[in-house]
């Protein structure tokens, strides 16, 4: 009598998570993971049979050619095991793709990240067709060594290394590709995340979900006040400002970053504040469903407005230098820190360096996000909404400018810790996102006049 001796080695398939058996218009079998879906042939006892012993455990893979085309169109999952112990378990998110053997030797992906879920340790790469769940110990020591072993039997490592190569997840030590170089990790995997196409689908945990609703209470329009007294702001005369204010292609045509600052003519707070009343007041306030929604001259996403704007203030006429709060609900300004602040200083000082301004800006505006206004109603894109509305704000900011002959410049980064280290707001609520200079425009002078 022979025995049979069971590999070292087993896989196991199953349909992978997320997946819906159902039966097109025209009686076919299909599966279906939104927005793909794949016909299987027409309904017959076996195909049933078949999909039903894939819904349950993972099984060997039975030899059919709906199996073949299940596989090839990344509908089925696969668990590894070694010695009867689960070593990880590859689930596609697409249909596998051909993965070139890396050259020479392996290291883990730069891209890779080997994160905890509500399932376990998983390792999931931007881009790559499948993520890899892992449940055993040894496979994370593989990403750490991948030529090594990992204490497991050579076959079960190298199936192992086989799965991170075919998912992208371990390649070439060597990485010499422009087009990879440029991307910082970070970078990759919050385009990837924070768009729709591999596993963003609005509903699914992506766009405007309002998962937080009957677990949280949304954060209302109005900020905490600060403590500072309020100074109230000159508002601007928008009905006389439509009939005089230069026409749109003339601010448009005309607008230009402009670094430096007439400091013998400083910005002067009745300037400030038609400034601020023209790109960021709030122009109406309506809750519906419980949430306090409100609108400002520019356009914004979920219309939550979840922007707040800082002036730090070196240098104004009628303004002690200092961070002040806007209060865009009732347009005035509050104290946050007095010039002294080293918050202060450091906020201008980055300004300074990041752009070829040849001395210190009269203001620098920091835009603020209160992430909780956006993260209340959206899912994985919110973050990125929240950047795409900075530029919306700097761009009114520019045209606003521009119109009152005041010199503006957008940044592209600034010092998030020196706005918690002011502020003293909790930086998971209240972050830093975006910073503008604006001061008061030296008057062009004729060569005649010199
Ligand atoms: C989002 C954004 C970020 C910017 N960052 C900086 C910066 O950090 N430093 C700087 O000096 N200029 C910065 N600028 C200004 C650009 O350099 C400027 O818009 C560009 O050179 C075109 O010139 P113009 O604005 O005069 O037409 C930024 C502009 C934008 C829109």
């Amino acid at each position: 009598m022979s025995v049979q001796v069971e590999p070292v080695v087993v896989q196991r398939w199953s349909l992978r998570p997320g997946v819906y058996r159902a039966t097109a218009a025209n009686g076919d079998l299909m599966l279906a993971a939104w927005p793909n879906a794949a016909l299987l042939g027409r309904t017959s006892p076996e195909l049933t049979a078949l999909l039903e012993e894939l819904s349950g455990e993972p099984v060997a893979l039975p030899e059919s050619p709906a199996v073949d085309g299940m596989r090839a169109g990344g509908w089925l999952s696969k668990v590894v095991f070694c010695a009867g112990r689960p070593l990880h378990t590859v689930v596609p998110i697409a249909p596998p793709a051909v993965v070139e053997p890396p050259v020479g030797g392996l290291r883990l992906s730069r891209f890779a990240v080997l994160r905890n879920t509500d399932d376990g340790l998983v390792v999931e790469k931007p881009g790559s067709w499948c993520d890899i769940r892992v449940h055993d110990p040894a496979v994370a020591a593989l990403l750490a060594d991948p030529s090594g072993d990992a204490g497991l039997p050579a076959e079960a490592a190298a199936a192992v290394r086989a799965d991170l190569i075919a998912a992208g997840m371990l390649v070439a030590e060597e990485d010499t590709s422009f087009t990879e170089r440029q991307w910082g990790a970070h970078e990759l995997w919050f385009h990837e995340r924070s768009r729709l196409g591999h596993r963003g689908w609005f509903g699914a945990h992506f766009g405007g979900t309002f998962w937080a609703r009957g677990h949280h209470a949304p954060p209302p329009a109005r900020p905490e006040p600060y403590a500072g007294e309020p100074i109230t702001l000159p508002k601007a005369d928008i009905a006389a400002l439509r009939r005089e204010d230069p026409p749109l292609t003339a601010v448009l045509e005309d607008r230009e970053s402009v670094r430096d600052h007439d400091d013998d003519n400083p910005i002067t707070l009745e300037r400030l504040g038609e400034f601020l009343h023209r790109c960021g007041r709030v122009r109406l306030e309506r809750t519906l469903d419980g949430f306090e929604y409100t609108n400002k001259p520019y356009p914004a996403g979920g219309s939550a407005y979840e922007l707040e704007i800082y002036p730090v203030v070196r240098l104004a006429s009628g303004l002690d230098a200092g961070m002040y709060h806007y209060d865009a609900h009732d347009h005035r300004l509050r104290l946050v820190v007095p010039g002294e602040h080293q918050a202060v200083r450091r906020i201008l000082k980055v300004a300074t360096e990041s752009s070829v301004a040849k001395s210190t800006p009269q203001v620098v505006l920091v835009i603020s996000a209160r992430v909780g206004r956006i993260m209340w109603k959206y899912e994985a894109m919110g973050y990125a909404l929240m950047l795409k509305h900075v530029g919306v704000l700097q761009q009114t900011m520019y045209a606003v400018a521009t119109a009152m002959n005041l010199a503006p410049c957008a940044l592209g980064s600034g010092d998030s810790l020196a706005f918690t280290a002011a502020t003293g707001r909790d930086r998971l609520a209240e972050c830093a996102v975006g910073e503008f200079m604006l001061g008061s425009r030296r008057q062009e002078v004729a060569a005649w006049e010199l």
